[in-house]
């Protein structure tokens, strides 16, 4: 049976307890549209409030640490992302990447941990405007899988691979669709390299200024088969437009 669409939201460093009020009609909003698949990713302090809050909706954190447990101040695990809620985490976003250094080796890491955890992952790739501009986005992007993307038996079924280019990201601008038709069939291909028949199951979300208005556009591209959504989804409105556009 084909996946169905899958739009995540991720909240990034933003809401307090009063934007959970936007989560619950967010999760009404998803029991309406049953054939579309929906989770947020909100900040960690609220991902346990907001699991208690929705019925519909996955619950998700935004990155783990590579241990479980230990002496790293400020850093939240894998194992306390399940234990207050979470049933995905992100990982690799390009903010962690570039504001945090995180490598593909840390990327594979942290993967690592959230599998061993019991959470899915959603893994992040995506090149920066100057590496497209020099004709280097396929392969950035084929390394970053290459080094980011956790194996073993039966993981690509708890996999989901994001591909956000960098110039994207809340700037108002998008590929065209034949750009992201091309990107997203390139990594089908690297899936099916990685994971063999598993791999065309894998579903790969576009992300990066991804709104109401060209939803529809950006889903209708090859091999698309969800959003990660930043800014559009910290509101009802906006993200069950992206929502009812993928259904
Ligand atoms: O994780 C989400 C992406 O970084 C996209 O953010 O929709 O605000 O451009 P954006």
């Amino acid at each position: 049976m084909a996946n169905r669409p899958y739009i995540v939201g991720n909240w990034k460093m933003n809401g307090t307890r009063a934007l959970l009020a936007e989560a619950r009609a967010i999760d009404r909003g998803a029991a309406r549209a049953a054939g579309v698949r929906v989770a947020i990713a909100p900040p960690f302090t609220l991902i346990n409030p907001m699991a208690d809050a929705v019925q519909e909706i996955g619950v998700g954190g935004q990155d783990c640490h590579v241990q479980p447990s230990g002496a790293y101040t400020g850093d939240i695990s894998a194992p306390m992302l399940k234990d207050a809620g979470a049933s995905f985490t992100i990982v690799g976003h390009s903010e962690r990447r570039a504001m945090h250094g995180e490598s593909d080796a840390v990327v594979l890491a942290k993967a690592g941990a959230a599998l061993a955890a019991g959470l899915d992952v959603i893994i992040c790739v995506g090149e920066t405007e100057a590496e497209r501009d020099a004709g280097q986005a396929e392969s950035v992007v084929c390394a970053q899988l290459q080094g980011s993307l956790p194996t073993g038996e039966d993981v690509a079924a708890k996999v989901t691979v994001a591909y956000e280019p960098v110039w994207a990201i809340g700037t108002g601008r998008v590929p065209s669709v034949d750009d992201v038709s091309a990107m997203h069939r390139a990594i089908r291909d690297r899936l099916v390299a990685i994971y063999g028949e598993d791999g065309a199951g894998v579903q790969i979300l576009y992300g990066g200024s991804v709104n109401a208005g060209n939803a529809a556009e950006l889903l209708s591209a090859d091999e698309v088969g969800g959003a990660l959504v930043g800014g559009a989804s910290l509101t009802a409105e906006s993200f069950l437009a992206i929502v009812v556009a993928a259904g």
